[in-house]
């Protein structure tokens, strides 16, 4: 298996990686018996890199990789985890906290349910407005310190959240969305992570299964599916998306590829300091992700690729306003003001509580 390393100062991981949060509910239900058998076929195949958040199905995805896990030699995997959604019973979506109380809070939880002694790759979900950075990223070093964490990462943060996260401590990866479909972080973000050392794990490579190559107007999304929030995913987008797709479409047929694979092998081509995440709850689906490794694109299959879907030209944002607005890598402004003393960390997000879907970012952290 091709290696990367996260960043100058993080770990050496497999050229891709598997993004678990489907395994808990986030496009529908899930077999549990097939999403085990994907990370044993995952690490059999020498993808170590394994990603995960605390609040994928409230605490079931990191019990599943738990799971996973047992019996096998602890080293054998990196296992990402994020924190800071806090979600209600009824599986609402109820703000975010980076305070460094609810880092250690949540890490302690965490390690408990993965049956583990560390966690190789920490980091906030989300930005927290309501707590400077510098907060939440001292208090994940505390825990480097002590041994409970190997590195820090950041997730969906704009430029100028990482170079302050990185002036705290090292910072091994960026966690965003960038894919074919999704290239806002090439202007800013990425060249930023470039300048200060800090890799890029990529997620939604696949548009969340868009650029799978299977999807149709006529597909019924299954119950708890966040696609059915997602603006690319609305009617009035869909058709354009999914021209795009067949646009695609001929270049796999000529390369003898899939679509899939052509998505996965382009963001391969964008740098060795970028590792596509590729999200699948089944064995097949990760052995055609993991043919995307031996895929060659040449230039004038790359140039091919950007006539087919050239930057800008997906139909509707990758996530719905009111979680685009939560997203520090979108914002062009300052973040909201901090809340006054005595106010909730959580109050600026009372009023996106709308999730009762059971799984991942797409609804915990954006309805
Ligand atoms: N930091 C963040 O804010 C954030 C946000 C979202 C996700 N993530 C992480 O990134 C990982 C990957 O992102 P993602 O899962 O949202 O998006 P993704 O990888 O773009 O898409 C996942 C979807 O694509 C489908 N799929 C996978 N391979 C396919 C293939 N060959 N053909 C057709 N469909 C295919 C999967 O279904 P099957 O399971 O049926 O294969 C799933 O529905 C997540 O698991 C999570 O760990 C992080």
């Amino acid at each position: 298996m091709n290696t990367r390393r996260l960043g100058s100062t993080g770990p050496v991981v497999s050229a891709i990686g598997l993004g678990c949060m489907g395994m808990s509910g986030a496009y529908g239900p899930a077999d549990e018996v097939e999403s085990i058998a994907t990370i044993h076929a995952a690490l059999d195949a020498g993808i170590n890199l394994l990603d995960t958040g605390d609040y994928y199905g409230m605490g079931h995805n990191e019990l599943l990789i738990r799971e996973a896990l047992r019996g096998r030699d602890r080293d054998d995997a990196v296992v990402s985890v994020k924190f800071g959604a806090l979600r209600a019973p009824d599986n609402a979506f109820i703000g975010i906290d980076g305070r460094p109380v609810a880092v250690k809070n949540s890490l302690a939880y965490t390690l408990q349910r993965l049956g583990t002694d560390h966690v190789d790759i920490y980091r906030l979900g989300r930005v927290d407005p309501a707590v400077p950075i510098e907060e939440t990223i001292g208090a994940i070093a505390e825990m480097i310190e002590a041994g409970y964490v190997r590195h820090v990462g950041l997730s969906e943060t704009g430029a100028d959240t990482a170079r302050r996260a990185h002036a705290v401590h090292p910072v091994a990866d960026l966690q965003i969305e960038y894919s074919l479909l999704s290239r806002g972080i090439e202007t800013e973000i990425l060249p930023t992570c470039r300048q200060l050392g800090v890799a890029v794990t990529a997620y939604g490579v696949l548009s969340r299964g868009l650029l799978g190559g299977d999807w149709s107007r006529e597909r019924a999304s299954s119950p708890g599916d966040i696609r059915a929030h997602m603006p690319r995913f609305r009617p009035e987008n869909l058709d354009r998306n999914l021209a795009l797709v067949e646009a695609l479409r001929t270049i796999a047929d000529e390369k003898g590829a899939t679509v899939a694979q052509i998505a996965i092998g382009w963001v391969l081509t964008r740098g060795e300091d970028i590792v596509p995440l590729v999200g699948t709850t089944r064995r097949d689906r990760l052995a055609e992700a993991i043919g995307a490794l031996e895929l060659e694109l040449t230039t004038d299959n790359l140039a091919a690729i950007e006539r087919a879907a050239p930057p800008g030209a997906a139909a509707g944002d990758r996530y719905d306003e009111r979680q685009m607005a939560m997203l520090d890598s979108e914002r062009s402004e300052p973040p909201e003001a901090l809340p006054q003393p005595g106010e909730s960390p959580a109050r600026l997000f009372h009023s996106a509580q709308t999730s009762r879907a059971r799984g991942g970012e797409g609804t915990c952290l954006k309805r």
